[in-house]
């Protein structure tokens, strides 16, 4: 049954919002997009309105609210580079903490009570065990992982106080792009591992940094957990139901439990594009754990999510024709 319900969509214009708008206009929601276009596409809002907006500008935020009586939030809206909130934290705590509070207060003003929150599996820091379950310690190594696990707290304490609800989704590395081909991924500077292999491949001049080739792992690369976007945007609005049918408060991991290799990925990359990789190899980056893999368990048992495009071969082939110059 189609729900017809709108949904406030913050970040909707960037790569997971913009694929999750697609899922959610397919199950019968109506996505309204809030994004500053700051790191997003205006082009990339295709399934309902876009208002051009920060998070935290509060009348804009209200304004939306008024004029779009959404049912509930689903929140991307974030600054996302781990180098980047080393460098430069007051970035990270203005909009992914201030950003926050401003949403929600907004929200709670125009009685809009509940949130599905893009958190990330940066909140684990170092993993003691794998695979990582949501019980793990979250111990995050950088501002950015901390600003996500502030969030986190930030909804639990509003959800003793005030009765708000949420659905928590820490995702582990998204990537691929839709199987219809109508959105891919677009940052700038792009730094997630398979954009920059498909860019070295498509562009001989282009060197790929490879960190770390001693690592404990069998080929001596790290090794990481990949879920396709159109998994993680299906997984959204599973969330979405779930807080909408008035669901426990959950906090799970959105990983697919496939783990590759980056060396997987390069040979990988290079037996679709037909191209070779021209490999600059580095020495292993501080903080870089070898190996991180999701239990994703209680996603399966709360939200009854299964991958089904998170093997590598659709993942690289719905990528490459984004990278193909
Ligand atoms: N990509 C991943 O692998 C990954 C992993 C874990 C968590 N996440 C989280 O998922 C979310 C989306 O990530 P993404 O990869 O799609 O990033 P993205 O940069 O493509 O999307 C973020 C969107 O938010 C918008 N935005 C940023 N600040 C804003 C503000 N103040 N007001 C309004 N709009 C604002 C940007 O313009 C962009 O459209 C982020 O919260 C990120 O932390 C991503």
């Amino acid at each position: 049954m189609k729900p017809n319900h709108t949904v406030l969509v913050t970040g909707g214009a960037g790569y997971i919002g913009s694929h999750t708008c697609k899922a959610l206009y397919t199950s019968g929601y109506i996505p309204v997009v809030l994004d500053n276009l700051s790191t997003g596409h205006a082009n990339a809002v295709k399934w309902g309105p876009l208002i051009e907006a920060d998070i935290r500008d509060g009348p804009a935020v209200a304004d939306a609210i008024k004029n779009h009586k959404p049912k509930s939030v689903i929140h991307f809206a974030a600054s996302a580079y781990v180098g980047e909130s080393v460098q430069k934290p007051e970035i990270y705590y203005q909009n992914n903490v201030c950003g926050m509070l401003n949403l929600l207060q907004k929200c709670m003003e125009n009685g809009l009570m509940s949130m599905v929150f893009s958190s990330s599996c940066a909140t684990y820091g170092i993993p003691e065990k794998l695979p990582i379950s949501e019980s793990s310690p979250q111990k995050p190594i950088n501002p950015y992982g901390r600003t996500k696990l502030i969030g986190e707290q930030i909804l639990k304490d509003y959800a003793h106080a005030y009765n708000f609800s949420y659905s928590i989704l820490r995702y582990f590395n998204a990537c691929g792009a839709d199987p219809e081909g109508e959105i891919g991924e677009r940052h700038d500077p792009e730094t997630h591992l398979i954009p920059l292999a498909l860019m070295a491949a498509s562009d001989p001049e282009r060197e790929f940094e490879l960190f770390g080739t001693d690592y404990p792992t069998p080929d001596g690369t790290c090794i990481r957990d990949f879920i396709h976007v159109s998994d993680l945007a299906r997984a959204h609005v599973l969330a979405l139901n779930h807080v909408l049918a008035g669901g426990e408060n959950i906090s799970v991991n959105l990983g697919s439990g496939n783990t590759y290799s980056v060396q997987q990925i390069l040979d990988f990359v290079v037996k679709i594009t037909g191209k070779n990789i021209n490999i600059n190899q580095r020495s292993a980056r501080p903080g870089d754990p070898p190996e991180l893999c999701a239990d994703v368990n209680l996603a399966k048992t709360i939200l009854n999510f299964k991958t089904s495009h998170s093997e590598l071969n659709e993942i690289i082939k719905t990528a490459a024709p984004f990278f193909d110059h």
